[in-house]
């Protein structure tokens, strides 16, 4: 089967917010199976280091931004945070058994007011948006200050035999199960999906121009895996 994304042309505006928007409605279903299955539950354990890192008292109102099926919400619940599930995709939303409310919309104008949010999470989405800055300013705009953020998303190791059996993996393997459990298009778009993402030098400068301060990049698992932590600067950090 082809898609808009069998394409060696990276889409970019509204053709891009389309198609991320189909692919995850298609995809929705049998997600997290495939997730749990790419990834050998490494996912998992991601997820939880960026609860961790968030940082976040019990009882805090945190947006998990491009939400999906909730996986990150389940595990702020955990720790006593309040999460609101927040997805482009009525098929992930529709997905989503975190029992948290449940808002579809997009991410780069979130309908909540100024300065309203005690923190935000997003897992491994920053690539699929179609204007990353747009959105560092958002969640800069609805954060408190003194809030936090912690944003995940995959990476390209540093270490060049790490890199290069993850690219074999990805490249080759990945979209191969991807066409054998779910959907072979959106399976072969996750390896291109990687050039979207702009070099950890600018996300942090970018996140700092947002308003962002004490901003955090990790590689995890040799770098499978990048995240990003802050927290929102209060007019006296800004003097
Ligand atoms: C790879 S999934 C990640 C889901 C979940 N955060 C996780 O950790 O498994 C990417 C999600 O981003 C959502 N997404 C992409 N662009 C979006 C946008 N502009 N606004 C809201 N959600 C978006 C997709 O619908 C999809 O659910």
């Amino acid at each position: 089967m082809t898609s808009e994304w069998d394409t060696e042309e990276l889409l970019e505006g509204d053709e891009k917010v389309e198609a991320v928007r189909h692919m995850f409605d298609a995809i929705a279903p049998k997600y997290d199976r495939l997730n749990r299955i790419i990834s050998f539950r490494l996912d998992v354990r991601w997820r939880k280091r960026a609860v961790r890192d968030l940082a976040l008292p019990a009882g805090s109102r945190v947006l998990d931004l491009a939400s999906g099926t909730g996986d990150l919400c389940i595990d702020l619940a955990r720790v006593g945070v309040r999460p609101i599930s927040m997805d482009l995709s009525f098929g992930m939303l529709s997905a989503d058994r975190s029992g948290a409310p449940r808002v579809q919309t997009d991410i780069l104008r979130l309908p909540v007011p100024d300065a309203s949010i005690d923190g935000v999470t997003c897992g491994f989405a920053l690539r699929n948006l179609a204007d990353l800055p747009t959105f560092f300013d958002e969640i800069g705009r609805v954060v408190r200050p003194g809030g936090r953020i912690a944003l995940l998303d995959v990476s390209v190791p540093r270490n060049p035999v790490i890199r290069w059996g993850n690219s074999i993996y990805f490249g080759h393997v990945v979209p191969r199960i991807g066409a054998l459990l779910s959907d072979g298009a959106a399976y072969r778009y996750l390896p291109k999906s990687v050039a979207y993402l702009p070099s950890p030098e600018t996300m942090v400068a970018d996140l700092r121009s947002a308003g962002f301060t004490d901003v955090v990049h990790s590689q995890l698992s040799g770098g499978l895996t990048q995240l990003m932590v802050a927290t929102r600067s209060s007019p006296v950090d800004r003097d």
